[in-house]
């Protein structure tokens, strides 16, 4: 793995190596649709729900505790569905919620179609569906796809002999020698990518954890059992998945060792370039096909994918739109400065490549009130960033606490990191406990998430941060997101209309317009700590009206309208404003 800087931006795990018609006939005949009865349902415009739609993720050992056990769970997630509706959510994203032994928080699963004990039920998941559903609200699943955990079944057979019939399921090779691995690629854990295993004698491969063995997808037996999986979740209501790690599906059979790079990794390990084992091209047959079964079920593919530039991004697509609808766009997480210029860089871009998905943090990356923020206008900072990843034309998935200006809690010292990355790499490398913590509802003991000692500790900003005071404050970042949400869905510009960025050579302003037959939405934001003014020129566009009716603005002088010829804009403030022909 090519370690990325991770001063701010930390956890780039994989590195970076290197027709309507026919869905109305469907519904006339009442072909079986999955969720929300809208077979391939697209709008005039051709979008369909999930470009619509705002998504956000829950990592639910954090998000709400319904027993009081330190650990969030999915009653918990089904109590706060009011809350999600009226922030103005439309799916939620959980991350792994099947039973594992949680060497990787989840993220090691130890069987595919259940629901860990920890968390509920399945009777609580088909409970939580349901009144999602009743709200409108999608749920999409988090699917491991690159490795189970080693106490998956799969695994426990296929280690069990060399002639088991899944011992193929798995990469099994031979060492180059006593106490040599197969070759020289290296876990994006730390360490060998290849664990020994005496009752064989072979050593078999995992990217992530020793705990975590990547499956062979070369085996149409694991494709099959995998694809399966996804059916089998999408009878039960499921939208779609986010697909984990699928960077690393395959690996070069030849296994040719990796290139090495001057200088250490966090862990000690020398740096790599992942060019055999990450990104090899059979990996877009798996995804293309994996996207037929979601096409039968109206679901949506969201992909975890860590791309180095935009040739790459644009390959998740599919050459024909027909792999991941919604591959992450990382790179704009990469900005991590608040940069007009770069801003607008990775926005052309990613608009170029597909329909854009922008995320500004999530459970492996620091959060954004920190990354962006400048420890004094951190709230205003944060207004800026939803002001900004919520008026784009795309799909915004948001992380849960970003509404309440949530910030990276890291452990401060190392016995007490739970994140086993953080305890191989500490000091360097802290893990990711910092932006899991729980969620802050109130002001209470452990913010409101549970009664018991949490599993990890809340960040002593709940104080003021948290759901039930921000509730009360109009000025509050979290009744920001809530307006904010509210006009990106009755907005038909900020839903439909196209993105035409304006004054591209300023340095600190940031503006673009939202174009969308004879109206369009202007969003001006000041990504500097100084009073800026500029003056907006919309003849070419089209508009040739001096002026702008505010829509929803953190200018302290609030106005009604707005003249472009010269619009001054407070240090990090928002403004966002009609304008029509
Ligand atoms: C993804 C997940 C991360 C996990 C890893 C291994 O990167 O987001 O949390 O540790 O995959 O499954
Ligand atoms: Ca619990």
């Amino acid at each position: 793995m090519v370690v990325i800087e991770r001063s701010k931006l930390r956890h780039a795990l994989i590195g970076c190596s290197l027709g309507p018609c026919l869905g109305a006939i469907l519904l006339v005949i009442g072909v079986p649709t999955n969720t929300h009865g809208q077979a391939a349902g697209r709008d005039s415009e051709g979008h369909q729900w999930w470009q619509h739609a705002v998504f956000y993720e829950i990592y639910p050992r954090s998000f709400a505790d319904s027993n009081d056990d330190g650990i969030g769970d999915l009653n918990g997630i089904t109590r706060k569905l009011d809350y999600l509706k009226e922030l103005g959510v439309d799916a939620i994203w959980i991350t792994p919620c099947y039973p594992s032994p949680q060497v990787d928080f989840g993220y090691d699963v130890s069987d595919y179609q259940n629901i860990d004990p920890m968390y509920g039920t399945l009777e609580d998941f088909d409970r939580l569906e349901s009144e999602a559903r009743k709200r409108g609200i999608r749920i999409i699943m988090d699917f491991v796809m690159n490795h189970t955990s080693d106490q998956h079944a799969w695994f426990k057979e296929s280690r069990s002999s060399r002639d088991n019939p899944r011992r193929d399921w798995y990469i099994w090779r031979d060492g180059k020698g006593p106490n040599q691995p197969p070759n020289n690629w290296l876990s994006t854990f730390g360490g060998s990518a290849w664990k020994f295993d005496p009752t064989t004698g072979q050593w078999y491969y995992h990217f992530f954890y020793p705990q975590q063995p990547d499956l062979n997808w070369r085996n149409p037996e694991v494709e099959k059992a995998m694809f399966d999986v996804t059916r089998w979740w999408y009878r039960r209501g499921v939208a779609g998945f986010r697909l984990d790690a699928v960077d690393t599906l395959f690996e070069d059979p030849a296994l040719h060792d990796n290139p090495v790079l001057p200088g250490k990794n966090q862990y000690g390990d020398p740096n790599m370039a992942n060019l055999y084992n990450t990104k090899l091209p059979e990996l877009h047959g798996v995804l293309e096909r994996l996207r037929q079964v979601a096409d039968e079920h109206n679901a949506v593919l969201i992909g975890e994918t860590w791309t180095k530039d935009l040739e790459e991004l644009k390959r998740y697509y599919g050459e024909h739109s027909n792999e991941l609808q919604m591959p992450m766009d990382f790179l704009f997480t990469r900005v991590d400065k608040l940069s007009a210029g770069e801003f607008r860089k990775q926005i052309a871009g990613v608009n170029a490549a597909g329909w854009p998905v922008y995320v500004l943090s999530n459970h492996d990356i620091v959060r954004s009130y920190v990354r962006y923020g400048d420890g004094r206008h951190n709230d205003e900072i944060a207004k800026l960033m939803a002001g900004l990843y919520l008026t784009l034309r795309g799909t915004a998935i948001l992380y849960y606490g970003e509404e309440i200006g949530m910030e990276n809690n890291d452990p401060k010292r190392k016995e007490d990191v739970k994140d086993p990355i953080g305890r191989l790499g500490w000091p360097k490398e802290k893990g990711r406990d910092g932006e899991r913590t729980p969620m802050q509802w109130n002001s209470s003991q452990n913010a409101g998430f549970t009664k018991a000692k949490p599993w990890l500790p809340v960040d002593p900003n709940y104080r003021t941060h948290n759901v039930e005071s921000e509730g009360k404050d109009p000025g509050s970042i979290l009744n920001f997101y809530r307006r904010l949400l509210e006009l990106r869905h009755q907005n038909p510009a900020l839903l439909e209309g196209a993105y035409v960025p304006l004054n591209e050579d300023d340095p600190n302003v940031l503006c673009y317009l939202r174009t969308y037959k004879d109206e369009a939405v202007l969003v001006v934001l000041n990504m500097s700590a100084e009073r800026q003014t500029t003056t907006l020129n919309l003849t070419s566009q089209g508009f040739a009206g001096a002026q702008a009716t505010t829509l929803l603005t953190t200018l302290a002088t609030h106005p009604e309208r707005l003249s472009l010829s010269s619009v001054s804009v407070d240090p990090f403030a928002v403004y966002i404003g009609k304008i029509s022909k």
